[in-house]
């Protein structure tokens, strides 16, 4: 049994811990807004990890038992790093404490379709099948984005052909997946956060026109009449303007009868955002009103490296808790969190994760077991 980090003992909001949680030294891990623009990827070797003995299990409490309880998918996206044999802590922590999957990057466009002719579903499939067997629930992320397209998609100049491009690539990769993934993002990121929030310019905008995220729905539908459809964004978690635009572009989706049955709200956050300031729980009741499920799809908290990391790792335990308390009141379908340690993390500098580089639990994890257990 390892003992209990100090951050832990300092903090009130986890004083009445009651779960008999046994917490590993706890590590540290802000911005709001993801840039939808890609970032240098993590190495995929993390040094501190690669050098630890076998270690039990990071805590007594299961956050997957936890979430099971609560019919809450609970989630993580996963890298390469699954499959690294140097690395066997990360396979075993994210089936003990999580219930879902989302692959980070592999069913992106271009990693599924970058060449033209044909599919490469290996990777993808390795992550799904891995899932199955233990009993997780996928995400499929994403279909139509417009970021991590393949060359071949830039190339083409005519609104027909790349409906048609697009079509086919919804439902390849949905009829591939049909028996094993029955959640997807369908559209990706379509709002823009210019002033008004209009539709982003991309591709899809540009040369199909507003009607690309429509068709994309039914091609998904199509493919699969049984699978959940999402559309996802960031910014969005709170009430605000760009919020208002996707409440306005769901609305519209459902008025027209497109197959829409869930919005995703990324929550890429830092440890200065106010979950109870932005009102987002009154942001997913209101998608909740128009019928449709939502999912915390996407989350990380930053720490901001100027404070002391004491009272930060407190306050992204807060806005953790916070965030699922508000998710759980709306009946949330699902919570997932964008990567399993802070080293493995898209934004590995900013701790944003509830497991730290050594996969030990953070204050961020002891606030999720807390409220899973409310
Ligand atoms: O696979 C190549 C690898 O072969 C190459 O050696 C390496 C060199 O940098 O790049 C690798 O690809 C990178 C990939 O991550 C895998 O690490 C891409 O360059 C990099 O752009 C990509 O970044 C991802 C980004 O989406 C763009 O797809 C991030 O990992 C991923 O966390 C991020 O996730 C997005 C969500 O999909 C949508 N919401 C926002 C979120 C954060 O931006």
């Amino acid at each position: 049994m390892r003992s209990v980090h100090p951050a832990l003992k300092t903090l009130s909001l986890l004083a009445p811990l009651t779960l008999g949680l046994t917490l590993g030294a706890a590590r540290a891990g802000g911005g709001a807004a993801p840039p939808a623009t890609p970032t240098p990827a993590a190495p995929t070797t993390n040094p501190a990890a690669a050098v630890q003995p076998a270690r039990p299990a990071a805590s007594n409490v299961s956050l997957r038992a936890l979430a099971d309880a609560r019919g809450l998918l609970l989630g993580a996206a996963v890298n390469q790093t699954l499959f690294d044999p140097d690395e066997p802590e990360y396979a075993r922590t994210l089936n003990r404490h999580f219930n879902a999957v989302v692959a980070e990057n592999a069913m992106k466009w271009a990693g599924l379709h970058n060449n033209r002719e044909a599919f490469a579903f290996g990777f993808a499939d390795a992550i799904v099948n891995t899932a199955v067997k233990n009993g997780q629930t996928v995400r499929g992320h994403t279909l139509v984005w417009h970021d991590s397209l393949p060359p071949w998609v830039y190339t083409i100049q005519t609104r027909e052909e790349l409906l048609r491009a697009m079509q086919d690539h919804v439902t390849g990769v949905v009829t591939h997946f049909r028996d094993r993934v029955r959640i997807w993002d369908v559209v990706n990121e379509a709002v823009s956060d210019a002033p008004g929030h209009p539709l982003r310019p991309s591709p899809f905008l540009n040369l199909i026109g507003p009607d690309f995220i429509d068709e994309a729905f039914r091609a998904a539908h199509a493919a699969d009449p049984g699978a959940k459809l999402y559309y996802n964004d960031y910014n969005t978690d709170g009430l605000n303007g760009k919020s208002d635009a996707v409440y306005e572009l769901v609305r519209g989706m459902l008025a027209r009868g497109v197959p829409i049955h869930g919005v995703g709200f990324q929550a890429h956050l830092n440890t200065d955002f106010d979950v109870k300031g932005a009102q987002v729980q009154a942001n997913l009741q209101r998608f909740r009103d128009l019928g449709l499920d939502v999912q915390l799809t996407e989350v990380d908290v930053q720490l901001r490296p100027a404070r002391p990391e004491l009272g930060e790792l407190a306050r992204q335990a807060a806005v953790y808790r916070d965030l699922l308390r508000a998710c759980l009141n709306v009946r949330c379908a699902g919570f997932v969190t964008w990567g399993v340690t802070d080293f493995n993390s898209w934004r590995a500098g900013g701790k944003p994760l509830i497991f730290d580089d050594v996969y030990d639990p953070k204050p961020a994890f002891a606030a999720l077991a807390q409220e899973l257990a409310r």
